[in-house]
């Protein structure tokens, strides 16, 4: 962290439940190699470094051993099993947390945290329940209808939302349990509007990427020279 400023004290909640099927890896994504390490050694590194405390992992039944492998030499985490779907994995993991004021749930397909993001949130959650990373949508966005262009969407009003999301830990809790599950949430922001909260936005960032198929395997390195062929 660059900031002198001591964080205030949070929890992290990292989702790493997935099957990763649009992935098509060997093993679910979050256990996949990249640039260097697995894909959820990367966030789960950021929030301890960061003093997250706890830091509870979703994984998948049976897929202990292979997290406890992704995650090897670290400490400070705990693992509990996910759920079928997203919103099932979050609140099982949100129930395994003793106590905590504030909590950040992460995808851990994610694997590219900016620490500065997680300053964001922490410090929007001073005078909100919950806060969330947006980006402006920069294309020009159009509606399709069986391949024909039907219309055109009103871009400015809309935002890409990202994980990590804060929020005060009783309130989500409280709003993961009300939720009327057959339907997907996609984040848990939505969870928390459907129980009448609201969210602040903050600044997101391009780096937050989420690694959802193969191609997002392939390019995995920044860009390199040979040795030598630089001055
Ligand atoms: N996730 C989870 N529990 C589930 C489903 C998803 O913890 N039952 C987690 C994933 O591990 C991932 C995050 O939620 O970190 C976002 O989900 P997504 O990108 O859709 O991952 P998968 O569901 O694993 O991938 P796919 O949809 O391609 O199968
Ligand atoms: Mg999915």
């Amino acid at each position: 962290m660059q900031d002198k400023e001591p964080l205030p004290s949070f929890a992290a909640v990292v989702v790493a439940a997935g099957k990763g099927l649009r992935a098509g890896q060997p093993l679910p994504k979050q256990f996949a190699q990249w640039r260097g390490k697995s894909v959820l050694r990367h966030s789960v590194e950021t929030f301890l470094r960061a003093g997250a405390c706890p830091v509870v992992i979703a994984v998948p039944e049976n897929g202990e051993k292979a997290a406890l492998d992704a995650l090897d030499g670290l400490h400070g985490f705990t693992l509990v099993t996910g759920g079928d779907t997203r919103q099932d994995s979050v609140l099982r993991a949100l129930q395994a947390i003793e106590s905590a004021d504030r909590v950040l749930i992460h995808d851990a397909a994610r694997p590219d945290l900016p620490p500065e993001v997680i300053q964001r949130l922490l410090a929007a959650l001073d005078n909100a329940v919950g806060a969330i990373p947006v980006l402006a949508v920069v294309d020009s966005l159009s509606i399709d209808s069986d391949g024909m262009m039907a219309g055109a969407a009103q871009r400015d009003v809309l935002r890409r939302v990202q994980t990590p999301q804060a929020f005060r830990y009783r309130d989500i809790l409280k709003a993961h349990k009300a939720w009327q599950g057959e339907r997907n949430a996609g984040d848990d922001a939505q969870v928390l509007y459907a129980a009448g909260g609201d969210v602040a936005h903050v600044p997101g960032d391009d780096r937050l990427v989420k690694l959802t198929f193969a191609e997002d395997f392939m390019s995995q390195s920044p860009c390199t020279v040979r040795t030598g062929m630089g001055f």
